[in-house]
């Protein structure tokens, strides 16, 4: 494993039965990256984040992590207990992470939530508000490197945003590395060092997000680039 990796995944392949939904991936996180998988439905971005976190069994290929990970859900008023407040989800995970040793102060103050949500269920929160919380809760397990399966896709444009800059200011202040996963490329290009086109179970261009957007390889991804909507081209109403 190369010295400037995290995690390291070589010729991933991931069946469900008879499909083969990823066809032999291979790509390297660095230590305090950003690196994007993009693609459209169906093309196997979720297998393969949930394979990295343990909840797919039936793969080959290789996984190399040097840390713990945590994952950050799409839906993110979904993937939190309607039940508990904010304050129970934290104290539940610290509890069980002793070791990482974080406080719920601290991680409030690291994902920019105020004091005052840890008496609120999710469903009296907004969707940005939501997604902080869950990205505080992957903090509480002590992870450095957090799979991101389209967490910004639930929400309104600007919101988007905020929880964009949210990750970046993460890996500034902390550290972390971050596997992003979207079908937007608009958030991949603004965030991510480097990206995955996949199509299909299979990666059809890599490099570092300039490039791949500027000279993409592929068709797949020359389509793809296609259909982003570009602000200049919406006439006004
Ligand atoms: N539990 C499952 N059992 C059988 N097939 C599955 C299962 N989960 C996913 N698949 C299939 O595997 C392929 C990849 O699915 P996956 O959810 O990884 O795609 P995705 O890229 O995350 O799509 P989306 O952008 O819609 O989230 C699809 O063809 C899907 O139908
Ligand atoms: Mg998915």
């Amino acid at each position: 494993m190369k010295n400037e990796n995290i995690l390291e995944v070589t010729d991933l392949r991931i069946r469900y039965g008879n499909f083969e939904a990823v066809k032999g991936v291979s790509f390297a996180l660095k230590r305090g990256g950003i690196l994007g998988i993009v693609g459209e439905s169906g093309s196997g971005k979720s297998t393969v984040a949930r394979t990295l976190i343990g909840l797919n069994r039936d793969f080959s290929g290789k996984i190399e992590c040097l840390d713990r990970m945590a994952m950050v859900f799409q839906d993110a008023v979904g993937s939190l207990n309607p039940r508990m407040t904010v304050r129970q989800m934290l104290e539940e995970v610290i509890s069980h992470h002793p070791k990482a040793g974080l406080e719920i102060p601290y991680l409030l103050s690291k994902v920019g939530l105020s004091e005052a949500v840890l008496a609120q269920y999710p469903r009296e929160m907004s969707g940005g508000q939501c997604q902080r919380v869950s990205v505080a809760r992957a903090l509480a397990t002590g992870a450095n490197i957090l799979i991101a399966d389209e967490p910004v896709s639930a929400l309104d444009v600007s919101v988007q945003a905020r929880v964009l800059n949210l990750f970046r200011d993460l890996r500034r202040e902390l550290g972390l590395s971050i596997l992003l996963i979207a079908h937007d490329l608009a958030v991949v290009k603004n965030v991510c060092d480097e990206v995955c086109v996949m199509e299909r179970g299979l990666f059809v261009d890599v490099g570092d997000s300039d490039t791949v957007f500027t000279r993409p390889q592929s068709d797949y991804t020359r389509r793809l680039l296609a259909c982003v909507p570009r602000i200049d081209r919406i006439s006004p109403v």
